[in-house]
């Protein structure tokens, strides 16, 4: 069988692009702002695991909280600190999309443009919201305001289509509304999420998944009313999990496995 993409009329070859495929560490770019009180919580969240090298996913984001991206700088103190090599560092930075390679903007903005919300309007949602910020997605505008990525599924199709900004939902997106929350942000107004979270900045938020709470956990309910509507329905009608405990056995060996 031919493998069709070692023919020449093979039509996505030059087009397909991943995350991947994005440079590595910017290693031109050796700017940081990294502190000794940086080190100090880099340290503190070593601490916090069993095995430190567990702390490192924490640890890029406060690196990104910092220097606004993973910074060669802060690849080298998660190192220090950890007692790894900057390489083993660099792979997984470069591995998860949520950790940047060139600085974010003061708001990072997400569209999800995977199937539901491409089906309710995401791949419309993220042509204007590249129209209005005058970026094409994975760029940062000229005055830092705001970058833009395409998003995988956010776990929120009973919200779609989604937009994020500095990962907080904003539920049930229209491209009117998402051009308000922009003017908004723009203009340093107070925004929040639909789910009740105020808008910081991204970098505040990196901190947070770092592992820093900022005391805005409890700002608006922890589920929304579509998420919750199942658990009504369920409720009403009195059905509930199975007791782990008493779950039917597998009748054989197979079906164990
Ligand atoms: S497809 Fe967009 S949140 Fe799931």
């Amino acid at each position: 069988m031919t493998d069709p993409t070692q023919s020449s009329s093979y039509p996505y070859e030059e087009e397909f692009e991943s995350h991947f495929d994005a440079p590595l560490v910017d290693q031109d770019d050796q700017s940081t702002a990294i502190t000794e009180q940086t080190m100090e919580e880099l340290r503190s969240l070593a601490a916090r695991y069993p095995d430190s090298r567990s702390a490192l996913l924490p640890m890029l984001h406060l690196v990104q909280s910092v220097d606004g991206r993973v910074s060669p700088a802060g690849v080298e103190a998660c190192a220090e600190v950890l007692g790894i090599t900057a390489a083993q560092v660099s792979g997984v930075a470069t591995f998860y999309t949520m950790y940047k390679r060139r600085p974010g903007g003061t708001h990072h903005i997400g569209v999800c443009t995977t199937a539901l919300c491409a089906i309710l309007g995401g791949d419309v949602l993220l042509d204007k919201v590249e129209h209005k910020l005058g970026i094409k997605e994975g760029q940062t505008t000229p005055d830092g305001t705001f970058s833009l990525e395409r998003i995988e599924c956010n776990a929120a199709c009973d919200f779609a289509p989604i937009m994020m900004v500095n990962w907080e939902y904003m539920d049930n997106m229209t491209p009117r509304k998402a051009e308000e929350i922009l003017d908004a942000l723009a203009a340093g107004e107070e925004v929040h999420s639909t789910r009740g979270a105020t808008i910081t900045s991204w970098r505040q938020a990196e901190r947070v998944l770092a592992g820093f709470p900022d005391g805005r956990a409890d700002e608006g309910p922890t589920a929304g009313e579509a998420s919750l509507r199942g658990l009504r329905i369920a409720r009403e009608h009195g059905w509930h999990a199975p007791d782990p405990n008493r779950l039917p056995q597998p009748d054989t060996e197979e079906e164990g496995k």
